[in-house]
């Protein structure tokens, strides 16, 4: 595994391979969920590469930047498990020089469901991951299902900035109990993680429900909020039946594909989950 701290450097590597390249960006704090990406880079492309770069840039601030969990050397040790080629992780001033003043945002998606939480939070993302795919100039780029909106954000920007890349989504990987795995699952104790597993809990009913024909939007909702808030730990942000491509709330369900997405504050950490359902009349 090359270590690779200086853009110069990365774009040194780059010009010297040959082959497709895949790319897994992430903040670091590396769990299932990312190495799954890993994975599925080192099973799809000839060369991989991965970034550990925590983005200020896409923390409002209140929320947890200083405290965001790094271990640089746990993570290597995980990620030498997989065929890693190249691991780039640079630091705020190679990322963000004095002087930075442009940024990449989406005007459409960005503004919805997370984005009303955290306005910033989307242009934050869509500047660091167009600064990194120049970087890394990858030919695919791995992305997890768990931050759905995430996934779409990067879907549009390389369609609207046409971008070369091929973008592939993977599933969420869970907890046992069904807690989507996430970096700030640190921040939970082993008994507030054993109760976080309701809001999985409050996901997969609802998708039965939607699969014994229940098409009623609100019902839908408030089951999964009655769910969730049976939880004492538990304080709702949104929840969300949304077109899978808009993400517009969606009123009626009739044949289409939807998002059904939950952000909570639990104990002191904010979660997020969802799971895509198509409706069939
Ligand atoms: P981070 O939260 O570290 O996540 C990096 C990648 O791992 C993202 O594509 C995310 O969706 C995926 N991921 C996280 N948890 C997962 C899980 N339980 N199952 C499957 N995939 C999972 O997302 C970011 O970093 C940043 O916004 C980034 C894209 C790196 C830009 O800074």
């Amino acid at each position: 595994m090359n270590m690779i701290t200086k853009i110069d450097e990365l774009r040194k590597w780059r010009n010297a391979v040959s082959g497709t390249v895949g790319f897994v960006p992430t903040m670091g704090g590396l769990h299932d969920g990312h190495l799954s990406l890993v994975k599925a880079s080192n099973d799809t492309c000839d060369n991989t590469v991965v970034s550990i770069y925590v983005n200020p840039a896409q923390f409002s601030p209140n929320e947890d930047l200083s405290n965001y969990p790094r271990d640089l050397q746990t993570d290597i040790e995980k990620l030498d498990k997989y065929s890693v080629d190249a691991l780039f992780f640079p630091d705020d001033r190679q990322m963000y020089p004095n002087g930075f003043s442009t940024s990449v945002s989406e005007s459409q998606l960005s503004s919805k469901l997370e984005g009303k939480s955290r306005p910033t939070h989307f242009a934050g993302v869509t500047t660091i991951v167009s600064k990194l795919f120049n970087l890394v100039n990858p030919t695919h780029a791995f992305f997890g299902k768990k931050d759905a909106q995430q996934l779409r954000v990067i879907q549009k920007m390389v369609t609207d900035l046409n971008f070369d890349i091929n973008i592939i989504p993977y599933d969420i990987v869970r907890e046992t109990n069904g807690l989507a795995m996430s970096s700030r699952n640190k921040y939970l104790s082993s008994e507030e993680r054993r109760r976080a597993g309701i809001l999985n809990e409050a996901l997969t009913k609802a998708r039965e429900l939607l699969g014994q024909g229940e098409r009623s939007t609100e019902k839908v909702k408030r089951f999964i909020s009655d769910k969730i808030l049976s939880e004492p730990l538990s304080k709702i942000d949104y929840v969300s039946i949304a077109d899978h491509m808009t993400l517009d709330e969606a009123s009626d369900l009739v044949q289409s594909d939807v998002l059904v997405s939950v952000a909570i504050f639990f104990a002191k950490v904010r979660l997020i989950d969802n799971f895509e359902f198509m409706i069939r009349d």
